[in-house]
């Protein structure tokens, strides 16, 4: 099978310099979650066609199977899968399945049950019938049969009535569409050439042509606007929340958990209102989330406790019964089993052995300006509040740092380290005081 994959439009009401396929949902350029249901589809060849100044879409997006065809200037839908004929799989009988670069929730079952609706042989359209059809084109059918398709800017009143719409997404014979798409003309309202007008070729052939329908209206909605991209989003995110509720983590409030990339959870998993998971996290079992915190590209170990506002970066590798707490930010960093960060630190790059307390206030002084340094606590430290760790460096296990230590050289196993001024009281001395004016 080959997938076309429409992004050739403009994108004028993103009022963005950002081309419209590149906006991300959940994290991921819109485009990219088309490309992604081409894959799952199993498709032989993945065309998408791109328009001018349109490159920025290709330089971000391609792949090695992926082949990409400029659609310059842009004269309608038809004449956008035409430019992608020459790149398609040399396999007549194939079906060609068309996809939008801007619907991106559109779920595999849902194609996957009009292609095999539509067969080696049928043209398949995926239809829906809305309340509100304004601005689709019509499914028109006589008898019940469809025997063509009418843009809303080209329909009398009569066929504006018609509720049943095109969603744009439709499998053809790709030897019938390299027949019909040349032949194609563009005398209609908009002075396009319509993919829509291959139905009525298709039926004058005595093609047959099938409908199926998405389960949902989300499924083949396409983002023109900020506004609908936002709701996109939620859907997204509502969808993906109950994913996770059926394989049973807890979620404080489906509506407040935001997933963009891979979640991954064991049993008995906790996550409170707020948080934010980028690229690929996982939770052992029995993580608790608190409330307010944002995690990219963890690991965290079984029992383990974060948040409320902690935010665990990349590389960050929490082993079991970790605790880390509010206002803690943990970078490029291992925390071995039952140690604790329970408050205000940066922990980055550093490497952390198992039951070391990590006081208040800890902060590793990773950075030189210039270089990365890393910091290394064995098991069983103490860390006092208050205390910079200036990499690289390593404290010893089982050692103690006193609290406000700035540490420059390696603390020795089982010591009390601490590098402050001693404390000194003067007495008799007074307070400044302001005159008083008269
Ligand atoms: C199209 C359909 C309409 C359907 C609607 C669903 C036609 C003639 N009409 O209308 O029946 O109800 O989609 O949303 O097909 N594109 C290009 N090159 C072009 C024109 C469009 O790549 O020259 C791409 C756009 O980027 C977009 C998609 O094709 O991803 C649809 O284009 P759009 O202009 O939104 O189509 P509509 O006129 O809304
Ligand atoms: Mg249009």
């Amino acid at each position: 099978m080959n997938v076309v994959i429409l992004a050739a439009g403009k994108g004028k009401r993103m009022h963005s310099d950002l081309p419209k396929v590149l906006h991300p949902l959940a994290g991921k350029p819109l485009l990219a979650h088309v490309i992604a249901t081409a894959r799952q589809l199993g498709a032989a060849r993945i065309c998408v066609v791109y328009g001018h100044g349109g490159e920025q879409v290709r330089e971000s997006l391609d792949a090695p199977d992926l082949v990409w065809a400029i659609q310059e200037p842009q004269l309608g839908t038809g004449h956008a899968v035409l430019q992608a004929m020459p790149l398609l799989a040399a396999v007549p009988s194939a079906p060609t399945l068309v996809l939008y670069g801007d619907v991106p929730l559109t779920r595999v079952a849902t194609l996957q049950a009009l292609i095999d609706a539509a067969g080696d042989d049928a043209l398949g359209l995926l239809t829906a019938h809305l309340d509100n059809p304004r601005g689709y084109g019509r499914i028109v059918r006589v008898d019940g049969a469809v025997t063509r398709i009418v843009e809303e800017k080209d329909a009398d009143d009569a066929e504006r009535a018609i509720r049943e719409i095109n969603t744009g997404i439709l499998v053809a014979p790709s030897a019938a569409l390299a027949r019909w798409l040349p032949t194609l003309g563009n005398r209609n309202a908009q002075g396009e050439y319509y993919l829509t007008d291959i139905v009525a070729l298709a039926v004058a052939e005595g093609l047959p042509v099938v409908t199926t329908h998405p389960d949902a209206d989300w499924e083949t909605e396409g983002v023109n606007s900020k506004l609908q991209l936002a709701q996109l989003e939620r859907v997204f995110q509502q969808n993906l929340a109950e994913r996770l509720l059926e394989q049973g983590v807890t979620l404080a409030d489906p509506s407040r958990i935001d997933v963009r990339g891979e979640l991954v959870c064991g049993r008995d998993v906790s996550i409170d209102v707020n948080c934010v998971f980028e690229g690929r996290v996982v939770l052992g079992d029995g993580v608790r989330v608190k409330a307010n915190c944002v995690l990219e590209d963890a690991v965290v170990g079984a029992g383990s406790i974060v948040g409320p506002f902690a935010r665990l970066r990349p590389g960050t590798e929490l082993g079991r019964e970790v605790h880390v707490g509010n206002f803690v930010e943990v970078k490029n960093s291992s925390i071995a089993d039952q140690s604790k960060a329970n408050h205000l630190a940066y922990v980055g790059d550093a490497t952390i052995g198992s039951r070391v307390n990590v006081g208040a206030g800890t902060i590793t002084c990773n950075y030189d300006g210039a270089n990365k340094f890393r910091t290394v606590i064995e098991d069983d430290v103490f860390i006092g509040s208050d205390t910079q760790l200036v990499a690289p460096v390593t404290v010893g296990r089982g050692a103690t740092l006193g609290a406000g230590t700035t540490l420059t050289r390696d603390a020795p196993p089982e010591q009390l380290t601490v590098s402050r001024a001693r404390q000194v009281s003067i007495p008799g001395w007074k307070r400044p005081v302001k005159k008083k004016k008269d």
